[in-house]
């Protein structure tokens, strides 16, 4: 049996990176996508040579994608796509500049059109494949200052269901994850009152970023091949 390839948007930094790393050390081999990010963490490189292929590019731009596919369809089967990539440009709606808003709808939703598209050509003819979604909980709750982010993770998830509804008859399931406040990435760049205003409102606190990752290991594994079509909630509680 060929092996199976996770593709990974946004994998080479902060949560995405987390994913990276867990699904390598699970056996799988990995299409990281990075943008900005210039090279993954050499001891990732050293540790796992034969399992880990980049590819650089905006994953708003739809040739990104075809490169991702490609480049998992060279290294093994293409067994599942977890969308990382997301940007946030946090303002109250009255001052958000239209091209903030542009921006954020077209990398964290038309990324998730664009990798959806071309995964599904190849997931559809092998009758098997994964799609996650990394969403937030802003996705449900909405979040002052982050209506653009919010609109961009509520359309992932109904993208996430609709795909589901088309293409269950190949076996492709669809899943999103939605984290609430994470100890790393966005969540440790906001500024420490509004990280500490929304951390007091999870009952838990933060997640770890290895919370993310591991959840994710589990998603695209076997043992959750009947999750379909649904958001998987990890914001450890909230209350009002
Ligand atoms: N941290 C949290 O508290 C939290 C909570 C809920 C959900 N999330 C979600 O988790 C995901 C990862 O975010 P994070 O917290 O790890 O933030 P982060 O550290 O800022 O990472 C953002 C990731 O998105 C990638 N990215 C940004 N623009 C891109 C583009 N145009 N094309 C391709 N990749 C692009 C970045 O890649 P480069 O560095 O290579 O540019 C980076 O890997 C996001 O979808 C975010 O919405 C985070």
């Amino acid at each position: 049996m060929s092996r199976q390839v996770i593709a990974v948007t946004g994998g080479g930094r902060g949560i995405g990176l987390a994913i990276t790393t867990r699904l390598l050390a699970a056996g799988y081999g990995v299409v990281a996508n990075t943008h900005r990010t210039q090279a993954l963490p050499g001891e990732l490189l050293d540790s796992y040579p034969d399992r880990i292929v980049t590819v650089s590019g905006d994953i708003g731009v739809e040739r990104t994608s075809q490169d991702i596919v490609e480049a998992a369809q060279r290294l093994g089967r293409l067994h599942a796509v977890v969308h990382s990539a997301g940007v946030c440009r946090d303002r109250l709606l009255m001052t958000m500049d239209k091209a903030d808003w542009d921006e954020v709808i077209r990398v964290n939703l038309g990324g998730a059109f664009l990798i959806t598209k071309h995964a599904l050509k190849v997931m559809t003819r092998q009758r098997y494949g994964r799609l996650v979604y990394v969403s937030s909980a802003a996705a449900l709750m909405g979040n002052a200052g982050q209506s653009s982010y919010a609109a961009s993770k509520a359309g992932i998830e109904g993208l996430s269901r609709s795909v589901s509804q088309e293409y269950a008859r190949f076996g492709v399931r669809t899943v999103a994850l939605s984290p609430g406040l994470v100890d790393g990435g966005l969540g440790a760049q906001l500024p420490p009152a509004v990280r500490n205003e929304r951390r007091e409102r999870q009952l838990l606190g933060e997640a770890a970023v290895r919370h993310v990752a591991g959840t994710v290991a589990f998603l695209v594994g076997p043992d959750a091949d009947h999750i379909n079509g649904t958001v998987v909630h990890m914001h450890g509680g909230i209350r009002f």
